[in-house]
């Protein structure tokens, strides 16, 4: 029995120095001391030896147990150790190394503009919706107050696709949306950000496309005070807080009385510069109330409900606030534009 005990020693100890990887340790350990190992089947003797000798058989076989644990614990931790060095050898990170340099993109100056207005009609209680880009000329025109033929559908020259669809020229057709779908339920609070097109030749004031914000509000006894009120917290939040408004009479289709809205020269203060042309003023919007024709024509009773509009460009505030001379550099993707945009801005 003792020789069969040495030579299964003998046998562990040769295989454990062999052993490269922790799975084949544990492969030994299943040999060994699994169920069926051969240290364990050891105690299969305990049955033919005289009961005399059971006790120190026993105790022997204990001994073995614990030296083979011991062994295979003590080849573990080695194997351990050898592999975490191996991984802090692999995975050295030379610190030194220059780095992939990231290029963050920035805010379009356009987009800025337009989440800065947003948010300021947002905190007002407005809604943001949107319209279709293809329009038929019913909202486009027709339920404005524009009916077919009438002059001032020359200023929008527009695309046509057929007789009755069209890129809409302006953001305004939102406005007869948003009636129609609302059924005469008040108060409307919306504004209406996006793209218009329209035929002009580009230069650096004109663009077949370009963006408007249109904004309405309709409900019982809304008053022009209301759009006024209204509009000089837009010109304070956007143009700072010392600012100023004023009225100027002006004429659109679809409102009555049409109003033209400046404000008053945020780089003078009102002296007179070149962005005001000496002016002290600077035109930033059209607005007006909604013209009786166009509530009827939306299922609005004008005896009834009243409302103001008003139409934005901010490719032009955007031009005012940053000094852009240039409409196309909006358009024109350039990158050298927009990266000198985003440093002015405090970007990279
Ligand atoms: N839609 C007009 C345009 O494109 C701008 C405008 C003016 C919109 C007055 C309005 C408004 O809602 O009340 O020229």
């Amino acid at each position: 029995m003792q020789e069969r005990i040495q030579e299964i020693k003998e046998q562990l100890q040769s295989k454990v120095s062999t052993v490269t990887t922790l799975n084949e340790l544990n492969d030994l350990r299943v040999e060994f001391l699994g169920k069926k190992g051969s240290i364990t089947e050891l105690s299969n003797y305990m049955r033919e030896i005289p009961n005399e000798e059971k006790k120190e058989f026993g105790s022997l076989l204990n001994t073995i147990k614990n030296e083979a644990n011991d062994l295979l614990n003590a080849k573990k931790e080695e194997l351990e150790l050898e592999e975490l060095q191996k991984k802090l050898n692999d995975e050295t990170i030379d610190v030194t190394l220059p780095g992939t340099k990231l290029t963050v993109g920035g805010t379009h100056p356009l987009t800025k503009v337009i989440d800065e207005i947003e948010e300021i009609f947002v905190s007002m209680g407005y809604d943001v919706v949107e319209g279709p880009e293809i329009e038929q000329d019913l909202y486009n025109f027709e339920k404005l107050n524009l009916p077919k033929g009438h002059p001032a559908r020359d200023a929008q020259d527009s695309f046509y696709i057929t007789d009755e669809m069209l890129l809409r020229s302006q953001t305004s057709p939102v406005q007869a949306r948003t009636m129609d779908a609302n059924l005469e339920k008040t108060p409307i609070r919306i504004i209406c950000p996006g793209k218009v097109y329209r035929r002009d030749d580009d230069d650096a004031t004109h663009s077949h496309q370009f963006t408007q914000i249109e904004g309405l509000v309709v409900d019982k006894n809304i008053s022009l005070a209301d759009l006024k009120g209204t509009l000089e917290i837009l010109a304070k939040r956007l143009f700072g807080e010392d600012r100023e408004i004023r009225f100027r009479p002006s004429f659109f289709p679809f409102t009555e009385p049409s109003i033209e809205v400046d404000v008053s020269c945020f780089k003078c203060g009102g002296v007179g510069c070149p962005i005001c042309k000496d002016t002290g003023w600077i035109e930033i919007l059209g607005s007006g109330m909604v013209h009786p024709n166009v509530l009827k024509g939306c299922g609005y009773d004008p005896e009834k409900y009243t409302g103001f509009a008003f139409g934005i460009g901010p490719e032009r505030v955007a031009m005012l606030k940053y000094g852009i001379t240039d409409i196309r550099n909006f358009y024109t993707n350039d990158v050298r534009f927009l990266q000198d945009f985003n440093r002015v801005e405090g970007g990279e």
